[in-house]
Parts: structure tokens; C-alpha cells; sequence
């Protein structure tokens, strides 16, 4: 397929989709399904009693008093630490992969990756006591910080600009299958005792093996070749990936862009000047909002949850399951309109819809279920609808677009810098929700459903407001044609311009 690659007063670059892409967006994410199935899988396995039994008695003796409160089953902060401290060690990883990927490449960062996810599931899947699967989760955190930091990246760069926002979201496909991958692993292993959660746990082996080997198949991306001086390089991969002879143009305007980028010593500095905040502020919220949508909450304690609001332990590993079959198909809808109706439709067009599914939710489970007993079946099955609705929802928005719009708003200069921090901010909200949802449901009740609602409100005008549309803008022309027509960041634009005159003079 050819396209013709133009953002209105940048050049025209010609490429086609080549197979050679599709490999490489593929195999690169290949990082998010393994982020994807952890996401999953954990839900699961600290569900399964052998697990607790081994690892967290206490939480096995309160389950064993099930009826006595819906909400504060397992309310445990260490189970809790268990899920989030590999939020924490990707939070700090995140830092040093951006400096890998900016020194080495993305190519060896992915490469790093997967050696430190392999090492995480040997020890987590082998462990024989909790220090052993908490050292285990911190190196399972490093390979979600490398692994996170260099997957969008990669595909924002060798994506052409009009493919680039379906290409990128491919990343957030692989975190879905893997984890609906999860939700079905966490399925069958339920009923293997006693080591089912050691194949649950050692499942991520597979995902990290291929991206291991992949990750030899791939080619760096001119960007970052170019940037490292190794232009004759940078150009042969640039041709490659386009699949045409004539690629100059992009070839001059990516140099162009490193030579920019090369007098800016210190990108953190460079990060806090006000022309870097537009992206900078609007990277960060975004992973504020991406997390207290609340998915999180759906996606780590689905079993859990379902399990609170009645079902029983098989049942609520199966609503779990049809969750992510839902993320998994929604997310297309993402890929597919992106690039046509842009950005900003679909985030504002999720809030409403997630918003509306939210209350639902909530009002029924305030109305419904109290501290003992179950819901109705009647009202669980519109429980469990609302769920997946709900899902669809963040699934075409807010979830890929919280690492689409980071990765490719930053100018080359800050690119890695700014998206460090965009990745570690998810980690940071993703660690927060992680380790909070557990006590938050037991003290907020269904009252965690408003909580999570007027977020929602909060980021919907946010989105209305601030963030701008990027579709089809040249990677390296969001500030002529995004930044400084803006109503708002206008102002940091014009500030620094004053600011050269001023230099000048
Ligand atoms: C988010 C994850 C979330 C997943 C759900 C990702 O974009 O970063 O935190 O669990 O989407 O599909």
C-alpha cells in the first residue's frame, strides 16, 4: 500500500506499509503483551488459594469468611505490594531506560527488556518464599519500565505519519490480548493444584522469549541511528522501512531535527522551560487520567470483583475472560479510527460512555448489594454488562491514546526525556490504584464508582479543553502546526519566541 505522507507545510515523504514494518511494529509489541499479561494474570493468581495459602495465610483465613463483608475480603496491603511493586521498580527503571534508548537505541533497550522480564518470571514462577517473588516483581517492574519506555517510541518513529496513530495503538492491541491471554491461563490453572499459579506466573516466559529473539530481527529506527551519528545507517533503515528509493526528504528533515536536538544538552532542563510544557503538562495528566478512569480496578481485580458482587470463584474467572475478549475487539475500533476521526473525538466520546456506565454501576451495586449476600442474578448480569461497555469504552481512548499522544508530541530533543516521564507517571497512578483499590472498596463501598466517575467529568473537560488534535501532523512539526495555534499553549510558544528575540538582539 502506498501513502503519500504529508502534514501541511512539512514536506510530503513518501512510504509505503511494508511487510518489513508490520514485522518489526509486531515483534516490538510483543513488550506490551508481556505488560499486558501481568496486568492479568495477577488478578487471577491472588485469587488462587494455593498462592495465598503459600504466601499470604492471613488473607487465606479471611477469605475463608467469605460472607462476612463483600468489600473488604482481601483488603491486605502486603497481597497489595505484591501487585504493585513492580509499578514501583518500572517507575525508577523507566528513568534509566530513557537514558539506554537515547545513548544505545531502542532496539538494545527492548533487549534489555526481555533479558530482565525473563530473570522476573524464573523467580516469581520458582519462588519458594515472598522475598523471592517480591525481588522477582521488581524485575519483572524493570522490563515493564524498558519494555514501556522503548515499544512506543519505536513504533512512533518508524511509523508513517498518516499510519502512525493505528501503528502505535498496536502496542496497546498487545497489552490487551495479553491480558485476555491471562484471564484464560488464569482459568484453567485455577484448577490445577498445587502449582497453578507457578504456570500462571511462568507463562510470561513465552511472550519474553519472542520478543528476546525478535528484537534481533527489527532494525533500530532512523531517528535514533541518525541521532547517533550513524547517518549513512540511519538512511539505509529509513529506506528499508519505506519500502520507496526516494526518501531524502524525510532523511533531511530527521536530520534536521537530531541537529537541533544535539545542542540540547540537559533534555530534563530543556523539559522544564515553558515551550516543553504543552506536551509535557498534557503527557502527564494524561497517565493521571488513563489510571483513575478506574480501568485498572476492572483489570487487576476482575475476578475479585466479579466475586464481590456474587458470582463465584469459576464464574467471576469467566466474566473476566469476556472482559478481555471485549478489550481485545474494542481496541481495533481504536486502530481503525485514530487516524480518520483523530484524537480528540475519541477521548471525549469515552468520557460520556464511560462516565454513563460508571453511575450505572454504581448506583446498582449501592442499591443492591449490601456489606453481606450477593446481587441478584438479574442485577449482576447488568453489573457485568456495564463492565464490559464500560471496557469497550477505554479501550479505543483512553488506553491507547495515554501512549500514543506522549510519543508523539515531544520534539526529538525532550522525545525521550518527556516520555520517561509520561511512562513513569503511568507507573506512579498505576501504583497508586494498585495498591489503594483493595482498601479504597472496602472503605468507599460502591461509592468507589462516583469516585471514579467525577474523574471522569474532570478529564473529559480536560480533553475538551486541552489537548489538542495531533492526527496526521509530522512527527517533528507539532509545534509550528499543534502547539502555537492552540487557544491555551499558544502563550508558551510566543513566550519563547520572545525569548530568542530577545537572545538576538
Ligand atoms: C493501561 C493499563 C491498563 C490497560 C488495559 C493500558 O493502556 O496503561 O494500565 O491495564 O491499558 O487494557
Amino acid at each position: 500500500m502506498a501513502v503519500v505522507v504529508s502534514s501541511g507545510n512539512a514536506p510530503a515523504f513518501k512510504a509505503k506499509m511494508t511487510v518489513y514494518v508490520f514485522v518489526c511494529v509486531v515483534i516490538a509489541a510483543f513488550g506490551g503483551l508481556i505488560f499486558g499479561y501481568d496486568i492479568g494474570i495477577k488478578g487471577g493468581v491472588t485469587a488462587m488459594d494455593d498462592f495465598l495459602k503459600k504466601f499470604f495465610p492471613t488473607v487465606w483465613e479471611k477469605k475463608q469468611h467469605v460472607h462476612e463483608n463483600n468489600y473488604c475480603k482481601y483488603d491486605n496491603q502486603f497481597l497489595q505490594l505484591f501487585t504493585s511493586s513492580l509499578y514501583l521498580a518500572a517507575l525508577v527503571a523507566s528513568f534509566l531506560a530513557s537514558a539506554v534508548c537515547s545513548k544505545l537505541g531502542r532496539k538494545p533497550t527492548m533487549q534489555f527488556a526481555s533479558v530482565f522480564f525473563l530473570i522476573g518470571v524464573g523467580l516469581t514462577a520458582g519462588a519458594v518464599n515472598i522475598f523471592m517473588l517480591i525481588i522477582g516483581r521488581i524485575l519483572l517492574g524493570f522490563g515493564v519500565g524498558f519494555g514501556n519506555q522503548a515499544v512506543p517510541l519505536f513504533l512512533s518513529e518508524i511509523a508513517p505519519a498518516q499510519l502512525r496513530g493505528g501503528l502505535n495503538i498496536v502496542f496497546q492491541l498487545m497489552v490487551t490480548i495479553g491480558i485476555f491471554i491471562a484471564n484464560l491461563v488464569n482459568y484453567f490453572t485455577a484448577t490445577v493444584h498445587p502449582n497453578g499459579w507457578r504456570i500462571a506466573l511462568g507463562g510470561a516466559a513465552v511472550p519474553a522469549i519472542i520478543l528476546l529473539f525478535g528484537s534481533f530481527i527489527i532494525c533500530e529506527t532512523p531517528t535514533s541511528l541518525i541521532e547517533r551519528n550513524k547517518n549513512e545507517e540511519g538512511k539505509e533503515a529509513l529506506r528499508k522501512i519505506r519500502g520507496v528509493e526516494d526518501i531524502n526528504e524525510e532523511y533531511e528533515s530527521i536530520v534536521h531535527a537530531c541537529e537541533i536536538a544535539s545542542q540540547v544538552k540537559d533534555p530534563y532542563r530543556k523539559l522544564l522551560k515553558p515551550a516543553s510544557r504543552p506536551p509535557f503538562i498534557i503527557g502527564m495528566l494524561l497517565q493521571l487520567f488513563q489510571q483513575f478512569t478506574g480501568i485498572n480496578a476492572i483489570m487487576f481485580y476482575a475476578p475479585v470483583l466479579f466475586q464481590t458482587v456474587g458470582f463465584g470463584s469459576d464464574a467471576a474467572l469467566l466474566s473476566a475472560v469476556i472482559t478481555g475478549v471485549i478489550n481485545v475487539l474494542s481496541t481495533f475500533v481504536g486502530i481503525y479510527l485514530v487516524d480518520r476521526t483523530g484524537r480528540r473525538f475519541l477521548l471525549l466520546q469515552s468520557s460520556v460512555h464511560m462516565l454513563i456506565c460508571q453511575l450505572i454501576i454504581g448506583i446498582i451495586l449501592a442499591k443492591d448489594l449490601g456489606t453481606t449476600g450477593s446481587l441478584g442474578k438479574p442485577q449482576a448480569l447488568v453489573v457485568v454488562i456495564f463492565v464490559c461497555v464500560y471496557v469497550m469504552g477505554f479501550a479505543w481512548s483512553w488506553g491507547p491514546l495515554g501512549w500514543l499522544i506522549p510519543s508523539e508530541t515531544f520534539p526529538l530533543e525532550t522525545r525521550t526525556a518527556g516520555f520517561a516521564v509520561a511512562v513513569s507517571c503511568n507507573m506512579f497512578f498505576t501504583f497508586v490504584i494498585a495498591q489503594a483499590f483493595l482498601s479504597m472498596l472496602c472503605g468507599m463501598r460502591s461509592g468507589i464508582f462516583f469516585f471514579f466517575s467525577a474523574w471522569i467529568i474532570v478529564m473529559g473537560l480536560f480533553a475538551m479543553f486541552f489537548v489538542p488534535e495531533t492526527k496526521g501532523v509530522a512527527i517533528d512539526d507539532m509545534r509550528e502546526r499543534v502547539w502555537k495555534p492552540h487557544w491555551f499553549w499558544k502563550r508558551y510558544m510566543l513566550a519563547e519566541d520572545d525569548d530568542v528575540e530577545k537572545r538576538t538582539e
